[in-house]
């Protein structure tokens, strides 16, 4: 690996040093009040998503500086790189085909010389007519009764892209089937899913890349337990109430569920990049094969976007450098993903995972180290939840935290007055962040003096809204996939691999040594006095 120049040590950033000098004692008021077409020139169209981006605490040279550093760091080549199938994960030697999941039949997507697109339709060829089987009443479980609960069991990117989309794609699911997702190894998980659950009903859905996964294959045990004690203890009931969705075929088959019911995916999706891929399949067997597809094509669309769009003009680009330019300039160490729709309650969930295990890295590609703060911190609750909770430290805490609202113009359950209202505060929120209430205004209506600074909204506080018609399958697509690819672009200007977690590997290590040492007795405990001294106690808890 040759080695390579931290962002840093680009003359952009150098630019972007001295220029956030200068913005940073910029008011967004004062901004908006030079420019009163701000509003609409700093916003962006493009496969359906509206981005306005004019409450951020930039002017145009700030936008022009960042697409010159993401130029600088090759943004352009890491793109092309990616969708021409080269290794770009190097530490594990992978390509990085995520797109190639949602690439129309007909496309030709290379991977050492082979096109890898008829694979992928082939996989969703059958994962349809599985979904259509159990949708339709047309497999039967092993007492001859219709599947009409689902459990998906997998963790990570194998269950927080499932019941994400399945939970934002609630409104378009089977009502007459239910769907649970267990992944905790935790036995509350599994017990509490299935706790009001026929298992002549069930369908198990093993969801594991690797299917070793501790928690999921431990659940996946338990599950079959679970369902053959019921079954009147055949374990042939296995074959018609499990199925597979894995890389490993070797792993499934010992594992017992018959290769005839595993739905395969391949090395080059990363687990938090699978949502689309046969991981998804506890999602269409919830929406069915066709909203599944559509959902596939707005990921398609944003890929194309995002391949082809100038950077000024692409919204993951433009979304992943307003990320940098506040992490690292700016030294704000979060993000708040804030999304007004209901359905949309576990996104949060879902990109703290694709953001954090994707670019929580410290150091680059060629193991040199970043030079500079990478991922930040991503959270949120839906609104308006959230404003009644944590939007106080927002409005008026010591931190800066650039939000990211998104909101959809045609609400799924027109009920009375509530979008209104719902979109409404959306509105206020961005506005109430970036103006503020200055003291002059609390003054000017009476505010007594003692109570003003403990009123004053200082504003200047950064927010993107993210605008869309409806919360459709295509329209959920395009959302995951404009984040994957800001992702990737802030990974790709910090030079790291967006697409290992090796930071995961440790802690399973030691919970592995560990689990023989809480059964008591054995050897003297090789640990730090803290954790001998804690093993010691839950012993005495548990009465070993
Ligand atoms: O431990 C982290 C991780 O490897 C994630 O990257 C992955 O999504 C999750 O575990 C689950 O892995 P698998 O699908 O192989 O069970």
């Amino acid at each position: 690996m040759t080695t390579m120049q931290s962002v840093t040590a680009h003359p952009a950033w150098r630019a972007l040093q001295a220029h956030y000098e200068d913005v940073r004692d910029q008011h967004l008021r004062a901004l908006f009040a030079q420019d009163p077409k701000r509003g609409e020139r700093l916003a962006l169209e493009a496969v359906g998503i509206y981005l306005d981006y004019s409450k951020n605490r930039i002017t145009d040279e700030t936008i022009r500086l960042l697409v010159e550093l993401a130029g600088q760091a090759g943004l352009r080549e890491r793109i092309d790189a990616m969708f021409r199938g080269e290794r770009i994960n190097v530490t594990e030697q992978r390509a990085v085909l995520h797109v190639a999941l949602r690439a129309p039949r007909g496309a030709s997507i290379l991977l050492d010389g082979e096109n890898v697109v008829p694979r992928v339709h082939e996989v969703l060829d059958r994962m349809a007519e599985f979904a259509d089987r159990i949708r339709s009443g047309a497999w039967l479980g092993h007492t001859g009764r219709r599947i009409r609960n689902v459990v998906n069991i997998g963790i990570g990117g194998s269950d927080l892209g499932p019941v994400m989309a399945y939970e934002a794609l609630r409104h378009y699911s089977a009502r007459d089937m239910t769907f649970r997702f267990v992944s905790n190894v935790d036995g509350t998980d599994f017990a509490e899913a299935v706790q009001d659950l026929d298992a002549a009903e069930t369908l198990f859905v093993v969801a594991s890349k690797t299917f070793t996964t501790l928690e999921t294959m431990t659940n996946a045990h338990t599950a079959r337990d679970w369902c053959v004690e019921r079954l009147g203890g055949d374990e042939h009931a296995v074959a018609r109430h499990f199925v597979a969705v894995s890389t490993n075929a070797q792993a499934v088959a010992k594992f017992g569920i018959d290769t005839a019911n595993m739905f395969g995916f391949w090395d080059w999706v990363g687990g938090r990049y699978s949502m689309d891929s046969a991981i998804g399949l506890a999602t269409m067997l919830a929406i069915g094969p066709e909203n599944f597809r559509a959902m596939l094509a707005g990921f398609h669309a944003m890929d194309e976007h995002f391949r082809e769009a100038p950077f000024e003009r692409n919204l993951p680009v433009l979304m992943g450098l307003l990320t940098v330019w506040y992490a690292n300039f700016f030294r704000a160490p979060t993000v708040a993903v804030l999304p007004y729709e209901q359905y949309l309650k576990r996104f949060p969930a879902y990109l703290q995972q694709l953001t954090m295990e994707s670019n929580g890295k410290s150091v680059r590609l060629d193991g040199g180290p970043v030079g500079c703060d990478t991922g930040p911190v991503y959270w949120g609750e839906p609104g308006t939840n959230g404003q009644h909770s944590f939007y106080q430290l927002i409005h008026q805490g010591t931190h800066l935290v650039p939000c990211d609202f998104i909101a959809f113009g045609q609400p799924l359950n027109p009920i009375g007055p509530h979008h209104d209202l719902l979109l409404a505060n959306v509105f206020a929120q961005g506005e109430a962040l970036a103006f503020g209430k200055t003291p002059a205004e609390l003054r000017a209506e009476g505010t007594a003096e003692w109570l003003v600074p403990h009123r004053t909204f200082e504003g200047n506080r950064p927010s993107n809204t993210l605008l869309l018609e409806r919360l459709t399958p295509a329209a959920l697509g395009k959302l995951v996939a404009l984040y994957e690819h800001s992702v990737f672009t802030q990974g790709a200007l910090w030079q790291i691999n967006c697409f290992d977690q090796w930071g995961v590997e440790l802690g399973k290590v030691l919970a592995s040594r560990i689990v023989p040492e809480l059964a008591g007795g054995g050897a003297e405990l090789g640990h730090d006095s803290s954790t001998n001294a804690l093993i010691r106690r839950y012993r005495r808890l548990r009465g070993r």
